[in-house]
């Protein structure tokens, strides 16, 4: 099926491991160009370097969503490599879990400041290209933490947040003729949450739990955002699509 993703170019934010990698690789292999952008500037370097060897057009920029200067620096350093922008995957995330009463202002502030604000700077910074150009795709990578996690009050009103940012984006950015969703993915095999002290009964529950009996890896939510990018998905906005294995 003609995805009409050749020669388009995106942005992945966080792209230097876990989903944003392979988000990054699953738009190389379609003929896009990428920009992997992250705070770890070496990650993103040994990612593009992965990509190119695999023939792909791929720029490693570093740069910390959190800091608007940063943002705009970014996008201005993928319009004048690539000529344009049409794509931005806003997958730049991260955890700091506890419970509320040990939770303090500074696990709050950076998991809701990366998640949120960090969305918000990158859709700042290239909706003005993309509406010139009548055709742009924005992907937000929630979780299906939005339905509240105990333990993650603060990613848990992150990832809530960032769907309602979905739908209000969505309605602004439409008559342009760009679309704006969200992907909420449940258990993935990632370094994120391989970290997590009990990750093997995590993995053990997951897969008694889970209707689709197994943990999510990175390329499937890379499938799911390859679609939301793509030309077929081109009258789908402010929708979120879970990837869960049926999980909620
Ligand atoms: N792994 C899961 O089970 C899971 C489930 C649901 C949602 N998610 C979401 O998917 C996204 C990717 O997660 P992952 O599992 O691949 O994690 P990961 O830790 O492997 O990747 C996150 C990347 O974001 C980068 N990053 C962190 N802060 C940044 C900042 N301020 N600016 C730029 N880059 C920054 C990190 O350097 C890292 O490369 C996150 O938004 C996460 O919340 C993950």
């Amino acid at each position: 099926m003609e995805t009409g993703l050749a020669r388009k170019t995106g942005i992945v934010t966080g792209a230097g491991s876990g989903i944003g990698a392979a988000i990054a690789s699953r738009l190389i292999a379609e003929g896009a160009n990428v920009v992997v952008a992250d705070i770890n500037f070496e990650a993103a370097e040994a990612q593009v370097e992965a990509l190119r060897s695999e023939g792909g057009n791929a720029l490693a920029v570093r740069a910390n969503v959190v800091y608007e200067a940063e943002v705009v620096a970014m996008v201005e350093q993928t319009v004048s490599t690539f000529g344009a922008v049409h794509i931005l995957v806003n997958n730049a995330g991260l955890t700091r879990d506890m419970r509320i009463t040990k939770m303090t202002d500074a696990d709050w502030d950076i998991v809701v400041d990366v998640i949120l604000k960090g969305s918000f700077h990158c859709t700042k910074a290239v909706l003005p290209y993309m509406n010139e150009q009548k055709w742009g795709r924005i992907i937000n990578i929630s979780s299906r933490a939005h339905l509240g996690n105990p333990g993650q009050a603060n990613y848990s009103a992150a990832k809530a947040g960032l769907i309602g940012f979905t739908r209000a984006m969505s309605l602004e950015a439409g008559r342009n003729f760009v679309t704006v969703n969200a992907v909420a993915p449940g258990i993935i095999n990632t370094e994120m949450i391989r970290s997590l002290p009990h990750w093997d009964k995590i993995r053990e529950n997951a897969e008694k739990t889970t209707p689709i009996p197994r943990v999510g890896e990175a390329e499937d939510v890379a499938d799911a955002v390859a679609f939301l990018a793509s030309e077929r998905a081109s009258y789908i906005s402010g929708d979120v699509l879970h990837v869960t294995g049926g999980r909620y």
